[in-house]
């Protein structure tokens, strides 16, 4: 971790890229193993690049620079020969070696301590294990190194350490020999002949269990499939192991892209930043998206597992195979998995569901970082901290880019390109740059101005106005696009965007119309690439309704007036259930608004219940789709447009609404939970999880509002169900709402689970989210829980990260005791691990949107968290960036 020093730190600039001064080709790394102590042995064979800058210069060729952090070094050679330490400087994070020659071996020795590393960046203990994390820029903390992702090396890497403690040793590539050593000891070499950054180097030594499949490539390779974890869990890697055999046959099937080594490993640990890493044939994972079976898990942690499995087995190809040039080209690999691993879950659950969840992740997540203090384009033009920029923005925000090109190419178009970005770049680190053109040149098409979506900052605003001539019996509809004010936008210009739309009559039904050339349809694509767009509909009977932006083709933000009817009318009727979605979405969120303005009191609810009540008569159609609609925004998403905040007047109302809602749909809903869930034992397959999403559904919102049938199903539900989606829905019910059951359930709950620290997690979540004052006190206990620890990542996020994110009525409590919890922890953990820190920050991110008192306490605590010695960069570029943002921009 560096520290902050006494000059602001300056930010990086994409502008600045330069090519490295050095090469590295080839890495030999020997790492004798220990917790305390480990001894990195590194030889590097380097070559000066010939083309960059510094080789030219007049005083001389630049001397060799590596980069490393918190290293001991202990000895440095070049070609055989010791350098004496007055030969070679280590000046902050940077080991200077002058006079080496134009291609040589550089052999470094460094000591570091893993059991010291609580940041869990580099190498670090996880539980029994060691094990590393280098993205974004770890390798550094192992040893020195060029740690720039266009710096890629073969490498070959040979692990020693005490057979009885680690008698797994595993690293990248093909297992060349193994052995035994003196002392207990044992050794194990590994070469990945595949060239790639050091940001996807990894290795793990442990005293892991392991469970095998294989899988036989389109081509023939016979590839074997290891899956690790605490032997304890062996037995619930069956279906991520499934959902990597599912990901190997759509990749080759739909991107003819095979898997190219003998061996892929998958790691579980408990002890991770993130999701997972992509690390070349030796993903490691939270264990939170590998372990599952029915009695742990629920359907949304299978789904999970299945799409973060397929996330990281596409990164082989994108990621990879072809790297990013630089770290502002992130969202090149990111923005493209993450398309291409919901293009994967779509063909393997419903695809309207996944891209209405899809959607609405995005606008939850997404479109407030575009609204706040960290804004930034799918491709950052600077940063101070790199690991602040894996966010919503480059991942999410770049997958709707990515499906923009889709969109505007078609399936096959879109496949054509990533075939010649594959053809021109395997092998290569590149920029977006280098995909836009694959994908302009492979269709004969120009794709200049779609670069500006690269470029700009914010969500887009497609403003709507429409027209109905009665006489003539044309339908105008105006468009004009705008981006929002952001010194980042200066002149950039129209976008380039795809919209598709179409009409209804009043009465529900899909209109047939031609629209400019194209002849007559119920569906319209157009592009756009003006700032203003009139289209024209003609020859209609009476005024249609306009269904805009039909599967959200473009990440922008509608601004139209449509009537409630007309929104009643999408969503109950319209033929693109994205579109049923957003109505739905906007005519909840318009009453909810009103209500808040309004004390509280409801306006007229007519045209919403009136299609709930044809959703619901219809459920049996596709319940999980009825689960989606039946969903209204929660009450972080209805403060979002709402400044000040009035955090009780929103849970006022949404619990208002769904009062009203249930009440109003009693017959209905209770119809839904006699139906009853799926027969037979738990499967994880499409109908079932259908079923349950739907029930669940119900079952809340009546549980809600004391139904006392529903409150006894519930009960019985949790103490007899074989499932964990049941029992844990059952239990949410009741948790949530606030039952006196729900203490006794609770303890039967953590009693029956406290040995398994995924499913605590799940039980310190539920009672962090209780939308009630009392909540803070809560959790202050439950971080005395002995299942609770705040080094460990999952912990913090379930118990803290929900509290602080998604439970607006505690942590915004009005005497500021909810915005004091995350602040300390902030503190605290910032010492621990920066990293996750960082992220729990960001909770205060909108300060100055509430009101007086809560706005002047959460900038107490950020000012508080800034003021702290010692802090990381990571955390001071969150809080300067939140402390500078006054919500107006
Ligand atoms: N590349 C990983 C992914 O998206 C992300 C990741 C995992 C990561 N661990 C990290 C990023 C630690 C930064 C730091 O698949
Ligand atoms: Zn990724």
């Amino acid at each position: 971790m560096a520290l902050k020093g006494d000059s602001p730190r300056t930010p990086i600039q994409r502008v600045d890229y330069r090519p490295p001064d050095w090469w590295i080709d080839a890495v030999e790394l020997t790492l004798a193993l220990d917790p305390a102590a480990t001894r990195v042995r590194a030889v590097l064979e380097v070559r000066r690049n010939a083309e960059a800058a510094g080789s030219a210069s007049a005083t001389g060729a630049a001397p060799l620079e590596l980069h490393g952090s918190g290293l001991m070094t202990r000895r440095v050679a070049v070609d055989g020969q010791e350098r004496p330490a007055g030969e070679w400087t280590v000046q902050g994070e940077t080991l200077r070696i002058a006079g080496v020659p134009d291609r040589a071996r550089v052999e470094t020795e460094v000591e570091i301590a893993p059991s010291a590393n609580t940041a869990l960046e580099g190498l670090y203990q996880a539980g029994a294990s060691l094990l590393t994390q280098c993205e974004a820029e770890g390798f550094r903390k192992i040893t020195w190194f060029l740690d720039r992702p266009d710096v890629m090396a073969t490498f070959r890497v040979r692990l020693e350490a005490d057979r009885a403690r680690y008698p797994v040793l595993l690293s990248n590539g093909n297992l060349l020999e193994h052995g035994e050593l003196d002392d207990g000891r044992h050794y194990a070499v590994w070469d990945d002949p595949f060239r790639k950054p050091a940001y996807l180097f990894a290795l793990v030594a442990g005293d892991l269990g392991c469970k095998e499949d294989r899988f036989t490539t389109a081509s023939g390779r016979e590839v074997a499939l290891k899956f690790y974890s605490e032997r304890a869990n062996i037995d619930r890697l069956d279906h991520a192991i499934d959902s990597l055999k599912k990901a190997m046959a759509w990749d080759e099937q739909r991107f003819g892209l095979e898997y190219d080594l003998d061996v892929y490993h998958v790691v579980a640990t408990h002890d991770f930043n993130m999701g997972a890493m992509e690390n070349k044939s030796l993903n490691i994972f939270n264990a939170k998206f590998v372990l599952a079976d029915p009695e742990t898990a629920t359907d949304a942690d299978y789904e999970a597992i299945e799409s973060v499995i397929a996330h990281e087995y596409f990164h082989n190809w994108t990621g990879n195979r072809v790297t990013c040039r630089d770290w502002f080209q992130l969202t090149l690999k990111e923005g493209l998995t993450v398309y291409r691993d919901q293009e994967f879950s779509s063909d393997m659950q419903s695809r309207a569901v996944k891209r209405i969840q899809d959607v609405r992740d995005l606008m939850a997540r997404q479109f407030p970082e575009d609204a706040g203090p960290m804004a930034h384009p799918v491709r950052p033009e600077r940063y101070l901290e790199i690991n602040n920029f894996y966010t919503a923005t480059v991942y999410e925000k770049g997958a709707e880019v990515v499906r923009m090109y889709a969109t505007l190419l078609g399936e096959d178009g879109f496949r054509r390109g990533m075939d010649l970005y594959f053809e021109r770049h395997d092998g290569q680190a590149v920029t977006c740059d280098d995909f836009r053109r694959a994908m302009a040149d492979a269709n004969g098409v120009e794709l200049g101005q779609f670069e500006r979506w690269y470029r700009q900052v914010g969500t887009p605003v497609l403003k709507v106005e429409t027209r109905f001539d009665e006489d003539r019996g044309t339908f105008e509809v105006d468009l004009e696009q705008s981006l929002p004010l952001h010194d980042d936008n200066q002149g950039l210009g129209p976008l380039h965007l795809p919209v598709e739309l179409g009409l209804l009559s009043r009465d529900g039904q899909a209109l047939s119309v031609p629209l400019a050339d194209a002849p007559a349809s119920t569906s319209h694509r157009v592009e756009l690439r003006e700032r203003r767009t009139c289209l024209r509909f003609e020859k209609l009977d009476a005024r249609p309704v306009l269904s805009m932006l039909r599967g959200f083709t473009a990440p922008v933000r509608l601004v139209d007036d449509p009537s409630d009817d007309d929104l009643g009318c999408l969503l109950a009727f319209d033929t693109d259930p994205v579109a049923r979605w957003l109505a739905g979405r906007r005519l909840s969120t318009r009453i909810l608004h009103a209500a808040v303005d309004n004390n509280g009191e409801l306006p007229n609810v007519r045209a919403l219940g009136a299609a709930w009540q044809h959703m619901l008569d219809h459920a049996d159609d596709d319940p999980a789709l009825c689960a989606a609609l039946l969903e209204l925004p929660s009450e972080v998403d209805i403060a979002r447009d709402r400044s000040p905040v009035d955090v009780d007047a929103i849970h006022r109302a949404r619990e208002a609404l769904r009062h009203n809602l249930s009440e109003r749909m009693a017959g209905r809903l209770d119809g839904i939970l006699q139906k009853g869930l799926p027969s037979g034992p738990w499967r994880f397959v499409a109908e079932d999880v259908a079923r349950r999403s739907l029930f669940h559904a119900v079952l809340r919102l009546r549980v809600a509002h004391a139904d006392p049938s529903a409150v006894a199903r519930a009960l019985r539900l949790f103490g007899r169900a074989d499932n964990m989606t049941d029992r844990f829905g059952a239990l949410t019910a009741m948790v949530l709402a606030g039952r006196s059951a729900a203490g006794p359930m609770l303890e039967q709950f953590e009693r029956r689970y406290a040995d398994n620290p995924l499913v605590m997690d799940k039980w310190f979540t539920v009672q962090a989210l209780v939308p009630d004052r009392g909540t803070v006190d809560r959790v202050r206990e439950l971080m005395k829980h002995p299942a609770f620890s705040l080094r460990n990542p999952n912990k913090t996020r379930a118990l803290i990260g929900a509290f602080g994110m998604h439970n607006p009525v505690a942590f915004h409590r009005s005497d500021g005791a909810g915005h004091a919890l995350v602040g300390e922890v902030v503190r605290e953990l910032d010492r621990i691990n920066p990293q996750v820190a960082a992220r729990l920050a960001t909770v205060f991110n909108r300060w100055s949107d509430h009101d007086g008192r809560r706005a002047a306490s959460m900038k107490a605590q950020l000012e508080a968290i800034r003021d702290q010695k010692g802090l990381s960069p990571d955390v001071e570029e969150i809080v300067t960036a939140a402390l500078r943002h006054d919500g107006q921009s």
